[in-house]
């Protein structure tokens, strides 16, 4: 049993917020528009956001386009750690990669009277009397300490009470994911870029910490920055928001290849590899037009021939032979 005991049911595809918040460039009105429409449309009731993303501006986007809909249909997931103060509308924030004024500033606080803030203030931009989950936001880069000692028992605590459905942790870090998960605390982790198409490693103890204490996964970042986002591998790709290596990009059109040779796309493999492993409940994507939606929609829905995963798992033990060979060398 997790924490609570709880399972919700999260669909096998969400919608991510963050490109609501303008990451890496803005996302305009209409296209915000286009891309809550459309979710909803094609049966998307899921949707993911945070504090951080554009310093208030995903969730106040977000909560904009959910008006109306009816609540009892879909969940809406949100994260704490780090309040929102008023900053000085001066400048941008695009050191934090997001393309929006700097009219707030952050600060770390996993404190429960922190948390506690986090979550009203969070209710007021959504425009929401309450979300269904609360994720305690990349605590590997605020206060790490903090955060355990003081905000998921917080978090367990408003579990408790009702104020929330569920709680977890969301990070791109295995290492403190599966601390969290040891504590017993959490019913969910929202997992980035540490379990997909092309990598899995680092995340293999934690998934497997999940399934012992029946905590459910939601894969996100699974097209790795971008990498794995289209059926064909550009020479400029990134890979953790940078430059791919040559090794990298060798294995992704190695894997894009594959996808053709069984009539599929990279992207379908990435976006329903990792709902194969039984940890892993949801996929939330980033999509920031109606274009996106219905082409992930499409992807998450192809149908994807066994042969095709039987070829991805032996071309995985090869390329972990050859990296192991490269790291004994
Ligand atoms: N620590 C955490 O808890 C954490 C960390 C990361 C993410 N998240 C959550 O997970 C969500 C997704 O993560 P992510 O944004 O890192 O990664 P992602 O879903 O792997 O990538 C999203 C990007 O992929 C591109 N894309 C999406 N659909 C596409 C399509 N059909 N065709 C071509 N390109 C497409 C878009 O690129 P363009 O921008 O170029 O249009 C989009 O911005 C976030 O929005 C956030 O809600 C949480």
């Amino acid at each position: 049993m997790s924490a609570a005991g709880l399972r919700l049911p999260l669909p096998r595809l969400g919608f991510g917020a963050a490109q609501l918040g303008n990451l890496y460039r803005v996302t305009t009105d209409e296209e915000a528009d286009g891309a809550v429409a459309a979710a909803w449309e094609q049966g998307i009731r899921c949707f993911d956001t945070a504090p951080h993303y554009g310093i208030g501006t995903s969730e106040r986007r977000l909560g904009e386009r959910l008006r109306g809909l009816p609540r009892r249909e879909y969940l809406v997931s949100t994260k704490v750690g780090r309040l929102l103060d008023p900053g000085p509308g001066t400048g941008d924030d695009h050191a934090n990669a997001f393309w929006v004024p700097d009219d707030h500033v952050r600060r770390w606080d996993f404190s429960e009277v922190g948390v506690r803030a986090s979550h009203q203030a969070s209710l007021e931009r959504l425009g929401l009397d309450r979300v269904d989950i609360l994720y305690a936001h990349d605590p590997e880069e605020g206060p790490t300490e903090q955060a355990f000692a003081e905000g998921l028992p917080a978090l367990a605590r408003m579990r408790e009470e009702g104020l929330v459905g569920a709680v977890g942790v969301g990070s791109k870090d295995a290492a403190v994911c599966t601390r969290a998960v040891r504590t017993g605390l959490v019913d969910l982790v929202m997992l980035s870029g540490r379990y997909t198409l092309l990598e899995q490693d680092a995340a293999r103890e934690l998934l497997d910490a999940c399934l012992e204490h029946d905590v459910q996964v939601v894969a996100v970042s699974v097209f790795n920055s971008g990498l794995l986002s289209r059926p064909v591998v550009p020479d400029g790709a990134t890979y953790e928001y940078a430059a791919a290596p040559a090794e990298i990009l060798a294995h992704a059109r190695a894997l894009a290849a594959l996808a053709e040779d069984h009539g599929v796309t990279l992207p379908d493999l990435a976006v329903q590899y990792p709902l194969r492993h039984p940890a892993i409940a949801s996929v939330v994507l980033g999509m920031r037009t109606a274009g996106q939606v219905v082409s992930n929609v499409e992807r998450m829905g192809q149908h994807v021939p066994e042969a095709a995963w039987e070829a991805v798992a032996a071309l995985e033990a090869e390329w972990a032979e050859r990296t192991a060979g490269a790291r004994d060398a």
